[in-house]
């Protein structure tokens, strides 16, 4: 589904180069196949999904959806992205100002979907994920577990292609942790794509296919 080909990606200032990521790398993520992306910190994994989010532009090499090469181009991306691609952040990033029914709505609602639409999708995720009880709450009512669980629920409301999930379990504890891997088996046995980096071996368990950045090239793990 999404290819990176020939990739090289330094982090340079001026002429200096700071921090080698990847050297010549090609990745190839199948649709409906789960990864996991493990390393030590510092290796790469943020970089990675970065990259695959087309939140990150600048390295050699190329980017491919569904075998068309997209251009690196930041207004590009970006509506590749909101139509394509839902991603989970450590931190939630959920919008402080709106209640959770609006934060799990945003998404569609820069997609310019009509309010029945909106609607339907929004209390359908919600009853998917669990989530009715938080509806009328704000971010800052809801503990880690729970935020975390409705920016899930807002990265895949729009259907997205692909699922980045970075480090979705870090700052969880283990129940948190439990009641997010349920979910992601959820969206697994639906045949969602997801990539996940997570430090984590037991949400690593939970793909199908695992993957180390070691080196600058990202590896299979057997
Ligand atoms: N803006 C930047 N400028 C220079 N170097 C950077 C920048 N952002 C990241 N790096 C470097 O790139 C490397 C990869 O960083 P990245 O955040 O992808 O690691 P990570 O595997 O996600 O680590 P962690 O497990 O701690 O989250 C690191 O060595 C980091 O120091
Ligand atoms: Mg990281």
């Amino acid at each position: 589904m999404i290819q990176l080909s020939n990739v090289t990606k330094q982090f340079v200032s001026g002429e200096r180069v700071v921090c080698q990521v990847f050297r010549d790398i090609d990745y190839n993520i199948d649709a409906s196949c789960s990864i996991s992306i493990s390393g030590r910190s510092g290796s790469g994994k943020s970089t990675l999904l970065r990259m695959l989010a087309g939140l990150d532009l600048n390295y050699l090499g190329d980017y491919y959806f569904k075998r068309n090469k997209l251009e690196k181009n930041i207004e590009k991306m970006a509506t590749h992205r909101l139509k394509h691609i839902g991603i989970v952040t450590q931190k939630y990033q959920l919008l402080s100002d709106r209640n959770c029914y609006d934060n799990i709505a945003f998404p569609l609602k820069c997609l310019k979907h009509d309010k029945k639409t909106i609607k339907n999708k929004v209390e359908e995720i919600m009853e998917l994920l669990d989530l009715n009880e938080f509806k009328d709450r704000y971010p800052y009512e809801l503990s880690g577990g729970q935020c975390q669980r409705i920016a899930i629920a807002r990265a895949i409301v729009k259907s997205p292609d692909i699922l980045l999930a970075d480090e979705p379990t870090g700052a969880l504890d283990k129940a948190s942790e439990y009641e997010i891997l349920k979910i992601f088996d959820l969206l697994i046995s639906k045949g969602q794509t997801l990539v996940v980096a997570t430090h984590s071996d037991v949400v690593a368990k939970h793909c199908t296919s695992n993957y180390i950045i070691e080196d600058y090239k990202i590896q299979s793990i057997k």
